[in-house]
């Protein structure tokens, strides 16, 4: 089943996919929605819901399927280092079955781009009851969870149409990157001057998203690299290790290649098993101070033959990009904003792999872009 815009009422201007066309307007509709989530003048984040006061969370419980979880996994790194808060994440299928301990003065969070999945919506009605405070990231504003939220989080990505969700993706960590910030000041964790920097960061992102676009063309020939193999496995780490994940997901849902994510520092526990020289490793993993570690992870895959796609800043290629079948260089960017900025290779990777192998990009086989069924 479908649900929000349909396909014949949005244009696709000179792209080929609605896919490709909403990686593309990432630049604009992540600004469009920082907009209501940075007070320019003032450089404060500010929630649109204002009146409601985040400093008594104790604890957030994260729940989402798909993408949106994710983005779920990303927001957990940034809550817990900026905001002190602990944080709980699942998907929404499991959540609701395992019997989830949830204490007074939690917040349940759920993200989804549609509003209308099955088990994030069971899982929202199964955190109301239990008297969580609801907090609903989501892109359809008239679905069902945006009705049900105590705070309305939107995003601002406009209708997404290609069933594997891309600009979706990149609002939805906007929004929490902002939240993130809000619930730091809240709780006495984010100084005035901090709470500028990070504002001055967040607003940075358009343009590193447009910088990250700019290697479309290098992209695309890569994919033909990749297009042949039967396996490809990604790795991150940190706030960048769902970004693997989400990458590996990308690959699969439109291109039909196996692929794994795995946080760098895992790979040693089973993934390594596969390597030689026919299995491509994406790594993702912008310079910093987790980066010599990601190193050695490349060492390890390098002795075994395997053939790394490194995407990094100039100076994380400098320093590791020799001995790589390909490598794709990053604007350097602060952490909050590297995994909306890592998004757009990923994704492109994906696309490109996908019109290489000529599958149906839009219209991924046995895939629905809202699954409104348990
Ligand atoms: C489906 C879509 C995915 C999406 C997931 C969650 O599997 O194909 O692209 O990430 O549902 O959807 P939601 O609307 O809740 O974000």
């Amino acid at each position: 089943t479908t649900s929000g815009a349909s396909a014949a009422a949005v244009e696709k201007g000179n792209y080929r996919h609605y896919m490709q066309k909403e990686i593309f307007e990432q630049p604009t509709v992540v600004a469009q929605t920082l907009q209501s989530y940075v007070h320019r003048a003032q450089e404060t984040v500010a929630l649109p819901q204002i009146d409601f006061d985040l400093s008594t969370i104790k604890r957030v419980t994260i729940v989402a399927c798909g993408t949106s979880f994710y983005a779920g996994m990303v927001a957990k790194y940034w809550f817990e280092q900026f905001a002190r808060v602990p944080v709980d994440i699942d998907v929404a299928s499991e959540f609701r079955y395992r019997e989830p301990v949830l204490e007074d003065g939690g917040l349940a969070l759920f993200i989804s781009q549609s509003g209308e999945t099955a088990d994030t919506l069971a899982a929202l009605r199964h955190c109301k009851q239990a008297g969580q405070t609801i907090g609903v990231v989501v892109n359809v504003p008239t679905s069902s969870m945006a009705r049900e939220a105590d705070l309305l989080l939107p995003t601002h990505a406009g209708p997404e149409i290609g069933v594997a969700s891309t600009k979706a993706f990149t609002c939805q960590l906007a929004v929490l990157a902002a939240l993130a910030a809000h619930l730091a000041v809240k709780k006495g964790h984010m100084s005035r001057d901090e709470e500028r920097e990070v504002v001055g960061h967040l607003l940075e992102a358009p343009a590193c998203l447009n910088a990250a676009l700019d290697h479309d063309d290098d992209i695309a020939s890569m994919a033909h690299l990749i297009a042949p193999a039967r396996d490809v496995l990604y790795l991150g780490r940190g706030p960048d290790f769902p970004l693997a994940l989400e990458g590996a997901l990308k690959l699969k849902e439109i291109s039909y290649i196996h692929a794994e994510g795995y946080a760098s520092g895992e790979m040693k526990h089973g993934p390594i098993a596969l390597i030689d020289d026919q299995v491509p490793v994406i790594v993702i993993a912008p310079s910093g101070p987790l980066f010599e570690k990601t190193v050695s992870n490349m060492e390890e895959v390098r002795a075994r033959g395997g053939q790394i796609v490194l995407i990094s800043d100039r100076e994380g290629l400098d320093a590791a990009g020799e001995g790589c079948i390909a490598t794709i260089e990053m604007p350097r960017v602060h952490p909050l904003i590297a995994p909306l900025v890592y998004a757009v290779p990923v994704q492109l990777l994906a696309y490109h792999t996908a019109c290489v192998k000529g599958t149906d990009v839009d219209q991924p086989r046995n895939l629905a872009k809202s699954v409104t069924v348990e």
